[in-house]
């Protein structure tokens, strides 16, 4: 008997990964949601990728959104919060993105985010829409609650994985 007052078929998860023109990040995302499902069996788990790879974050999003969630828990599987995390991510999900101007220290008169966002872009050596945040993005529209969660962060976790790498080696 379910005893919590939200449904498990109410309650869904999307796991966020960056996105590679190569193989690995997506391979390594969802292997890493797998192991996670494995874990939860009884919620849907999506992923979806910021940019880069397919689903895209409205894909998955809205795969869940038919499976007919009231709530979804968004969690990047990035180690650290960045544009993507502060301010893609949130405008894909129709949240309040962080106003970055301000933690960078910038003059919005400067429009250098218009800068970072180029320079991002051709790092990847790619346009992808989601990049030219001025321009017309995808978004989702949900009736529900999103709950949008930190990185992974600097956790004991990620710490054991630094130590099984390099200490066979000291
Ligand atoms: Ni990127």
């Amino acid at each position: 008997m379910d005893t919590n007052s939200n449904s498990k078929n109410d309650t869904g998860v999307l796991l966020i990964g960056h996105g590679s023109r190569l193989p690995y990040n997506k391979e390594v995302v969802r292997a890493i949601a797998e192991k996670y499902a494995q874990t939860q069996p009884d919620y849907n788990i999506e992923v979806g990728f910021m940019e880069l790879a397919e689903p895209n974050i409205p894909t998955a999003f809205n795969k869940l959104k038919e499976s007919g969630v009231n709530r979804i828990i968004v969690t990047p599987v990035f180690l650290a919060h960045g544009m993507h995390t502060k301010r893609d991510i949130p405008t894909i999900l129709g949240l309040e993105p962080a106003d970055i101007e301000k933690e960078l220290g910038h003059d919005h008169e400067h429009g250098h985010h218009h800068h970072h966002h180029h320079d991002h872009g051709e790092e990847h050596g790619h346009h992808h829409h989601h990049h030219h945040h001025d321009e017309e993005a995808e978004t989702v529209e949900f009736d529900g609650e999103i709950i949008y969660t930190e990185p992974l962060g600097a956790d004991e976790a990620i710490v054991d994985i630094i130590a099984e790498r390099v200490n066979p080696h000291l």
